[in-house]
This record gives structure tokens, C-alpha cells and sequence, in this order.
């Protein structure tokens, strides 16, 4: 897609999908024996979640959660509000929550908080990307695809307003 907004490219397609398997590969043995259930977060990490759990050599579950978070186009408030809660029950359950990119944190620090509250077995975070200059609350998933730098990043699931989503690699947007 020609689009004067794509900058660089940060991510390829074929290391997208090398990572991805090598995460799959990870989940797959960290959960041998148990059956893990995938939380994913509406929209952006739909795309990575429907790789990552075709590389999950384990019976597994998946559920959907919406929320937003206050805020302008590429900056999150920490004011989050559910959208669309899941339909599983996850009390008991070890539960993954798979999300595109980890920015300042504030949405998973939230998101963190609420299931913790249902009571699942275990809790564990699956993060396409993160920004770790950006965080504002002391929190590392468990499991990362990329580290990438302070930029905005669209693509493979990350939109600006709702647009670039159907990348095949993560870029960054380029600045005016
Ligand atoms: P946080 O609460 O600041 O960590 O932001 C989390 C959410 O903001 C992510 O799940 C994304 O939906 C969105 N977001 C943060 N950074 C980016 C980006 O670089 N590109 C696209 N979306 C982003
Ligand atoms: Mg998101």
C-alpha cells in the first residue's frame, strides 16, 4: 500500500512471523499440561492472536475484551472503560492476555486489576510490542515480540484512527 503516512519500516513480515512462532513455541511449553484461555484485545491484537495461537501446540481457548482508554488518537489517558467484556468465565482458568503494544501501560496496569479480580489460576501477558521509554507504571509482560522505539507504530493490527490496520508489517507513522 502506497501511503505518504508510512514511514519506516520497524517490523518485516517475516520476522513478524518468526517471532510469532517463537512465542507460540514458548506459551507451548511454559502451559505443557494445562489449557490456557486467550484474551484478546479488541481490536489491534486480533491479527498477532490469530498467529500466535495457530503456533499454541496445546488445547486453548479464546475470548474478546473491548475497552477504551480516554485520551487523543496516540495517547492514552489511563481512564479505561469496558467496551465488551468477555463471555467466559475465567475464575480458575490460566489466562493470557494477548494485546498489540504495551504503550505507557495504564490500559494493561487496568486490565491487569480487573481479571485479577475474577480469581483465574494465573495471569500472564502476551505483548506484540512495547515502548518501554513510554511507561508510566512498573509493569513488563511475561511474554514480548519486539521492543521498538518511542514512535507511533501502525500496522499488523495497530491503526491511526482505525486505518493501516491490514499492514503486513509494523511501521512507523510519518511525522508530518
Ligand atoms: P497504553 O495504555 O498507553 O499502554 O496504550 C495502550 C493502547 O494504546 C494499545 O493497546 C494501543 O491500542 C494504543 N497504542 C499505543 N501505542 C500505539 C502505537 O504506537 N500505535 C497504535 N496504537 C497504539
Ligand atoms: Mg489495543
Amino acid at each position: 500500500m502506497r501511503d505518504a503516512a508510512i514511514g519506516e519500516i520497524l517490523v518485516q513480515p517475516d520476522e513478524l512471523q518468526h517471532r510469532v512462532r517463537e512465542l507460540g513455541a514458548e506459551i507451548t511449553r511454559d502451559y505443557a499440561g494445562r489449557e490456557p484461555l486467550l484474551v484478546c484485545v479488541l481490536k489491534g491484537a486480533v491479527f498477532f492472536l490469530s498467529d500466535l495461537m495457530r503456533a499454541i501446540d496445546l488445547p486453548c481457548e479464546v475470548d474478546f475484551m473491548a475497552v477504551a482508554s480516554y485520551g487523543s488518537a496516540t495517547q492514552s489517558s489511563g481512564v479505561v472503560r469496558i467496551l465488551k467484556d468477555l463471555d467466559a468465565v475465567i475464575d480458575g482458568r490460566d489466562v493470557i492476555i494477548v494485546e498489540d503494544i504495551v504503550d505507557s501501560g495504564l490500559t494493561l496496569q487496568y486490565l491487569l486489576r480487573n481479571l485479577n479480580a475474577r480469581g483465574p489460576s494465573s495471569l500472564a501477558v502476551c505483548a506484540l510490542l512495547t515502548k518501554p521509554e513510554r511507561r508510566e507504571v512498573d509493569l513488563e509482560p511475561r511474554y514480548v515480540g519486539f521492543e521498538i522505539a518511542n514512535r507511533f507504530a501502525i500496522g499488523y493490527g495497530l491503526d491511526l484512527d482505525e486505518r493501516y490496520r491490514n499492514l503486513p508489517y509494523v511501521a512507523a507513522l510519518k511525522s508530518p
